[in-house]
């Protein structure tokens, strides 16, 4: 028989572990998956606090079993989080300052294996950025209600955020109906469409609107006229927080340069965007149009709190325990994705830069069509 993991000579004896970019349901259940797997291998497990911040301030609490035991369904990280980069921290004159030394330095010091990173894009963007830059190991879990992470099929958080955002949904249906009001509802998701998308169709919404889709306000108007005639007096619209019109997509500040790369910010022609939510633009348009009354609800932060939903649960163990497996493995440089019902390392290189976008020809457009939602793009088939 082989040697067992923590009988090899060149066994891992120390991980760090950190939950880094917003904050979404199950990053507690991924941290208690990796602890569960990875101490009784005899691994040291170093919890860093505040994401970035804790490596660069040498701030972590020691996990093991007894911390973990009982997370898998508390929301939020105890590990708290943060959005602040290695290489853009903040400085004390209200600046930022280059700190990604120190970072490694805490990484050198404590002589981990292994960092695995928990979070969205951002936080695979800074993870890779650490490995060029210091030739550490890393092993990343892709996180966010949006869903927009490239290389794997979904990520952790989504589902409850979209379970939310339905539950919301149903709510808003039946005070829409009593009142015969047009419910305009505001849904996170960043650039993508992923959560109004999912949590629109689960909840029967009339219309929605994904950035995937640029709308024409005169046709989502006129569709809830359409069902104002078939004596449909009230509607619910999910809009995502990224939707954008016909005519703002058309102004776009085109973000790639002659090669296909990413522009850096400051070399695009950016337009100001208004800070008024697209939600409340639409909704005092379709006020006017209808002559309905329309409200909005903001669902916010409450896509991101409380308890995860049974199957962010199940994928978050399957994400932390594959996670821990591959440190175990030494696959290093990697994102976790799951990919069909294989979790499967993805080179971190594939993933950064690049997201995920909701397909045009994906089944839940298709079905949103096929039963008369309409998406801004056209009016729905039976108006
Ligand atoms: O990425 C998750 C998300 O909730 C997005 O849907 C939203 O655009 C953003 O984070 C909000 O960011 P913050 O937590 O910094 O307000």
């Amino acid at each position: 028989m082989g040697a067992t993991f923590s009988e090899r000579a060149d066994r891992i004896r120390s991980v760090g572990i950190l939950t880094s970019g917003g904050d979404c349901p199950g990053l507690n259940a991924v941290i208690r998956a990796v602890t569960k797997t990875l101490e009784p291998e005899g691994v040291e497990i170093f919890g860093f606090m505040e994401g970035f911040n804790g490596l660069v301030e040498n701030r972590y609490m020691k996990l093991s079993d007894s911390q973990t035991s009982g997370l898998l369904t508390v929301g939020g990280t105890i590990l708290r989080t943060s959005r602040n980069k290695p290489h853009k921290m903040p400085a004390p004159d209200g600046g930022t300052r280059d700190m990604s030394g120190a970072a490694l330095e805490t990484y050198r010091r404590l002589q981990l294996d292994c960092l695995i990173c928990l979070g969205g894009g951002g936080t695979q963007k800074n993870a890779y950025r650490l490995v060029k830059e210091g030739g550490i190991n890393i092993i990343t879990v892709p996180k966010t209600i949006d869903n927009d992470v490239y290389g794997t099929d979904i990520c952790f958080g989504f589902d409850t955020g979209m379970t939310i955002a339905a539950e919301a949904m149903d709510r808003l249906h039946t005070t829409a109906s009593s009142h015969h009001r047009v419910m305009v509802v505001d849904i996170m998701g960043h650039n993508s469409g992923w959560l109004a998308l999912g949590a629109g169709v689960a909840a029967g919404a009339d219309v929605i609107l994904i950035p995937e889709i640029p709308y024409a306000l005169d046709v989502v108007a006129e569709s809830l006229l359409g069902r104002m005639r078939r004596g449909k007096m009230f509607s619910i619209v999910a809009v995502a927080e990224g939707a954008l019109s016909v005519e703002e997509a058309r102004n776009r500040p085109d973000d790639r340069d002659e090669n296909g790369k990413k522009k850096k910010k400051k070399d695009m022609d950016v337009v100001e965007h208004t800070k008024e939510p697209v939600s409340a633009i639409l909704a005092e348009h379709l006020e006017d149009v209808t002559g309905l009354e329309t409200r909005v609800t903001s669902l916010g932060y409450l896509q991101r709190g409380g308890v995860p939903t049974p199957t962010d649960r199940l994928l978050c163990s399957g994400f932390g325990t594959h996670a821990a497996k591959f440190v175990l493995e030494r696959r290093f440089g990697c994102m976790v994705g799951r990919q069909g019902e294989a979790f499967v390392p993805v080179p971190l290189e594939e993933v950064v830069g690049q997201k995920r976008l909701v397909p045009l020809d994906h089944p839940w457009i298709r079905t949103a069509r096929d039963v008369g939602t309409c998406l801004g793009d056209q009016l729905p088939h039976g108006h």
